[in-house]
């Protein structure tokens, strides 16, 4: 049944390591998987997970495509802080990706708008997003969509008032929304409230995470201290642990 899936987790490494099995789990279906990537602290333990897989030899990535959520504009894509380069860095070099399968939005363009359009129509040309990761700002942001963000945006430039640089191009919520599964993770106490207003909270534009409840794949899969402020936590757990066996990862 199609419904959002909460898994709480004792340590920020089994967080990663979860999410890593999910990732894997699509890829070893779909070897050529589309696989949306966040950067940030949130999502580095999958990517190092994943990575020492590829190297062990259980996993083969080299297919995978990757599209990432967001990227600073006005700096140069060789920039060691650029999106481009946190991704080679911690992706596409090791899990083996090839570069050229790996999309982000041109923070250099000249035509932000136009960038914009071409990175949407890319992600039509790839057949969509087969699973996004997801971090979470401590105020509900998801890519750069801040609160009030519309649910039905696009991929689109966006003004973020705590960044610096202070521009960038983002997926839109709605952009993120098509990806055909969601895999958001979150570690620590900072992160406590977003996640109880994005997962049990009203779904408003000033939690853009809480746009997650109307997906109907998505996967929350978190540590005891981000899940603090959870009013359900033993139901998520009882739910977990009761799962048939199909439905594991
Ligand atoms: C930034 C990124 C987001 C990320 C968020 C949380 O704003 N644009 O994609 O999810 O921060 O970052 P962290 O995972 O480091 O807490």
């Amino acid at each position: 049944m199609p419904a959002m899936e909460i898994i709480i987790l004792p340590t920020p490494a089994e967080v990663g390591r979860l999410a890593a099995r999910k990732i894997a789990q699509v890829v070893t279906r779909r070897p050529e998987a589309v696989v949306g990537l966040a950067t940030g602290s949130s999502p580095m333990a999958i990517y190092a997970e994943l990575a020492a897989q590829v190297r062990s030899g259980t996993l083969d990535a080299r297919r995978v495509r990757g599209v990432a959520l967001d990227e600073y504009v006005g700096i140069p894509a060789e920039h060691p802080e650029s999106y481009r380069s946190v991704i080679t860095r911690q992706v596409t070099e090791p899990l083996g990706l090839d570069p050229g399968n790996v999309f982000v939005p041109d923070g250099r363009a000249t035509d932000i708008p136009a960038a914009c359009a071409a990175y949407e129509a890319a992600i039509r040309g790839l057949g969509g997003v087969d699973i996004q990761i997801l971090g979470i700002g401590a105020n509900g942001h998801i890519g750069f969509n801040e609160p009030t963000s519309s649910f039905a945006s696009r991929t689109r430039f966006f003004d973020s008032p705590e960044q610096v640089p202070t521009h960038c191009l983002t997926q839109g919520l709605g952009t993120i929304m098509d990806a055909h599964e969601l895999l958001l993770v979150a570690q620590g106490e900072a992160k406590a409230a977003a996640i109880a207003a994005a997962v049990e909270g009203p779904v408003t534009s000033i939690c853009p995470g809480s746009i997650l409840q109307f997906h109907p794949e998505a996967t929350v899969v978190i540590d005891e201290t981000a899940a603090a402020d959870l009013q359900l936590v033993d139901y998520y757990k009882h739910t977990c642990a009761n799962k048939p066996d199909w439905q594991r990862f």
